[in-house]
């Protein structure tokens, strides 16, 4: 890639995270996702700080003006109204000053706190704001213990597939089998409006997503009732190797302003929770497998979320055992890494989570892998990512087969990855 034509992806990728910016928050794409996500905004902060240290701050900032008082971080913040999303306030009714969801998303804060933190130009600015931000990112991390893993396994459950992320992957496919749709108010799907209803999830999923809002909100939303009364929890190796990963960073920056005691609380549960882990290891699959918590069994699908797990500090065996994963997807598929082995007769290659390449995913695979010492497989993850770019633009994901974009455009999280791509590759 020529010095011009990594300008032209620069300034193209900042349009696209700039177009979408609403002045304090970020939306991930206007019409399709038009309110303030979760995990979309802490990465896309990172990004942001490229060319705007001070707003990519504010963008974490906000998300954390919605945290609830019980500490948890809401997935959607429904700052300005709009019905082109569904489900909308109106349906999640959580009660809160700024509408918001019921539900969580990947806790990617603590990592793009540090990120932010250590890369940051204006330092005065940095220790204030990341001091700032510190004991909120710690109380999201008690509330995910406290909520989410009641029997202290060091393991927390999501009890929705939106909160992974990764909302329909098959992953879930078994145990959404135990959600009833009985009883749910009749409904309009938007999402299917603004993309291709073949690259999206199917109506009998989106009844259980709805069964499972309404159940919750039944609960009036109280988060020390919702994990036992859930028929779904589900354990993913992805989401909790983000929550350690985050811990760890956060303990990293509490460490550098001097509160210690606070870095060795999170260092501790981090390393609690990195050795509990282990018991999502499949030696059969080769990596990281969900734990259906209602059944106690391990779920056999081998999907992108246990390759995730390379974003914790894992055993190097068991990098080197996900490193040949993805090696040998390469020799199937034009573009890694696909959200779901290809081999599996259940792979689709444009449905959102059961196959596409999503580039937030490719990022947090390239930097575990790095950090394992698997140099040449990150590096090549990341060129792979950057092709896709220059062949199919800002989409929100693309079939590994053909390269093909799917489902929104100009998306800003994958622009936002774009920025991190360039830099991690010496180019900016
Ligand atoms: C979809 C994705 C989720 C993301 C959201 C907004 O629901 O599955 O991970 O946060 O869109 O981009």
């Amino acid at each position: 890639m020529s010095a011009s034509d990594t300008n032209r992806i620069f300034n193209l990728a900042v349009e696209v995270v700039k177009e979408n910016d609403r002045g304090t928050y970020t939306v991930p794409t206007k019409g399709l996702y038009p309110f303030q996500w979760n995990w979309d905004s802490c990465l896309t902060a990172i990004g942001q700080a490229y060319f705007d240290e001070d707003r990519a701050w504010t963008e974490m900032e906000t998300l954390f003006e919605h945290q609830w008082p019980d500490g948890m971080v809401p997935h959607i913040i429904f700052h300005v109204y709009d019905d082109g999303y569904f489900p909308g306030p109106d349906v999640w009714n959580t009660n809160r000053p700024t509408p918001t969801s019921g539900i969580t998303q990947p806790p990617v804060a603590g990592f793009a706190l540090r990120r932010l933190f250590e890369r940051s130009k204006d330092r005065a600015a940095a220790e204030r704001r990341a001091r700032a931000l510190l004991p909120k990112i710690e109380k999201w991390s008690d509330w995910f213990y406290a909520n989410r893993d009641p029997k202290g396994e060091g393991l927390v459950a999501i009890l929705h597939p939106w909160e992974a992320g990764r909302d329909n992957s098959i992953d879930w496919d078994e145990a959404f089998e135990r959600v009833p749709t009985d009883g749910i108010a009749p409904y309009t799907r938007r999402d299917t409006q603004h993309a291709d209803p073949s690259h999206r999830p199917t109506k009998e999923q989106y009844d259980r997503y709805l069964w499972l809002v309404e159940h919750f909100r039944d609960l009036n939303w109280d988060n020390s009732k919702l994990h036992d009364a859930s028929p779904f929890q589900v354990v993913d190796p992805g989401f909790n190797a983000i929550l350690i990963r985050s811990g760890a960073d956060l303990a990293a920056v509490a460490e550098a302003l001097g509160e210690t005691e606070m870095a060795a609380r999170n260092r501790a549960r981090a390393e609690k929770s990195l050795a509990a882990l282990e018991r999502l290891w499949s030696d059969e699959y080769g990596q990281y497998l969900c734990l259906d918590r209602t059944t106690g069994e391990l779920v056999k699908s081998a999907s992108i979320g246990g390759l995730m797990a390379v974003f914790a500090a894992i055993p190097a065996e068991r990098a080197a055992s996900i490193a040949k994963i993805i090696t040998r997807q390469a020799e199937t598929l034009r573009y890694i890494v696909a959200s779901h082995d290809p081999a599996d007769p259940r792979f689709e290659g444009k449905r959102y989570w059961r196959g596409p390449v999503w580039l937030i995913v490719n990022y947090m695979i390239q930097d575990g892998l790095r950090a394992a010492g698997q140099t040449d497989l990150a590096d090549r993850v990341l060129q792979n990512s950057l092709e896709l770019i220059e062949q199919s633009g800002f989409a929100e994901y693309y079939d590994p087969q053909t390269g093909e974009p799917c489902g929104g455009g100009r998306f800003t999280w994958t622009a936002a990855m774009v920025l991190e791509f360039l830099a991690l590759s010496g180019r900016l």
